[in-house]
């Protein structure tokens, strides 16, 4: 009890699970490209610029850090294209993964 209170209140925050988000199959396979691809520059849950801004509530906004507009068509560019000191990802993700993943970052 003590323990999950520290842990709880430790500013590291505990993983949930596909259930817990309420992801689909398709969102949570879109979570795992993200995982795999883009964790490691942005945060998904937290709101802190990383290597590249906060994806938290990407869709939610009506644009990008950058002023471009946050659609479908501009984000999966960005992706697909890379964007200053992001890399491309037009060659590492096929046309599932890259549709997974806008499925995923809808839900954040
Ligand atoms: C090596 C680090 C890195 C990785 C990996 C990376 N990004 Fe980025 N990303 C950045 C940086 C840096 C920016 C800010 C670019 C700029 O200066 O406008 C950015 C910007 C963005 C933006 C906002 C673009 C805008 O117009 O403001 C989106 C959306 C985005 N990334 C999505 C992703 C997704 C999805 C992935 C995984 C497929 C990913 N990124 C992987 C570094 C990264």
């Amino acid at each position: 009890m003590g323990a999950a209170l520290l842990l709880a209140s430790c500013d590291t925050q505990l993983r949930k699970s596909d259930a817990e988000l309420g992801l689909n199959p398709q969102q949570a396979s879109g979570r795992r490209v993200f995982d795999r691809h883009c964790a490691t520059c942005h945060e998904a849950y937290r709101a802190k610029a990383w290597r590249g801004p906060s994806l938290e509530g990407v869709f939610k906004k009506q644009f990008m850090p950058s002023g471009t507009p946050a659609n479908d068509d501009r984000v999966r560019e960005v992706i697909t294209l890379g964007r200053s000191k992001m890399p491309a990802f037009g060659r590492a993700l096929d046309q599932q993964q890259m549709d997974d993943l806008l499925a995923y970052l809808h839900t954040l």
